[in-house]
């Protein structure tokens, strides 16, 4: 992974939860030094993992307590520059084992945290929302459920002009549109990519995806943009991870 950062030198690295195995403050500590010593600005948001399983009072009375120490106190970051706005979801509620869900507080604030106010500036980035939990049943994702609110999800995104929606827990890497929520949205899963616990052709092996921002046509003045999505298999071969497809994604 840090080969891969200092070769393609993303802007952003977006972990879409599950940093831990046990929701371990150590293990909260190391993803923190792991990412930090990537380079490029990080935002990540909790997966079901990140929340304690076993220490059942810990888990009723202070869920987040080791994440907030040992990884940050905030659960639902942002991002901005001149292209892209980036927000955080938390969807790792956990009163079930692993099952996610949106909460209606949170799809009423969407359209707020992503700044969308119709100046030129706004209009022009690419705004992105992060998850843990499916939002949309994705052939990949082999029958895994999604999670509550996801059509509330997917609609309020869609008024608040979301392009891309990066989630992860299923472990198998998967791109396509969202069902119709009234915007050209994509979705983007990403398998696992610090553990070999990938399903299907990811079994053994890590996986990422890189996103590339692409500009629109000059002479069409189009603001709008393409994003293309890589996705990456780690290779024992190379000792490297290498690209196994690509995507494009227009933009709306
Ligand atoms: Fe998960």
């Amino acid at each position: 992974m840090e080969a891969l950062v200092a070769d393609r030198r993303p802007d952003l690295v977006v972990v879409s939860g599950d940093l831990t195995q046990r929701a371990k403050p150590l293990q909260f500590r190391q993803a923190r030094r792991f990412l930090e010593g990537l380079g490029p600005p990080f935002l990540a948001v909790p997966g079901n993992h990140d929340v304690p399983m076993y220490r059942v009072w810990e888990r009723l009375l202070d869920r987040y307590g080791a994440y907030r120490r040992h990884f940050s106190p905030d659960l639902e970051p942002s991002f901005r520059d001149a292209e892209l706005e980036v927000v955080g979801f938390n969807t790792a509620f956990n009163l079930t084992i692993d099952d996610g869900r949106f909460t209606a507080r949170q799809l009423a604030a969407a359209e707020e945290r992503f700044h969308r106010d119709g100046s030129a500036e706004s209009e022009g980035r690419v705004r992105v929302a992060v998850a843990h939990h499916p939002l949309a049943a994705l052939p990949e994702l082999m029958g895994w459920r999604t999670a509550r609110r996801s059509g509330e999800a997917l609609t309020a995104f869609a008024a608040a002009g979301v392009d891309l929606v990066l989630a992860g827990h299923v472990h198998v890497a998967a791109v396509g549109p969202a069902p119709d929520c009234g915007r050209r949205l994509w979705l983007v899963h990403s398998g696992t990519s610090t553990s070999r616990r990938g399903r299907g052709r990811e079994q053994g092996r890590n996986t990422c995806n890189l996103i590339t921002l692409n500009a629109g046509p000059q002479d069409a003045g189009c603001l709008r943009r393409s994003a293309t999505v890589e996705q990456m298999l780690w290779s024992e071969r190379s000792g490297l991870f290498e690209t196994e497809a690509v995507h494009d994604c227009p933009l709306a």
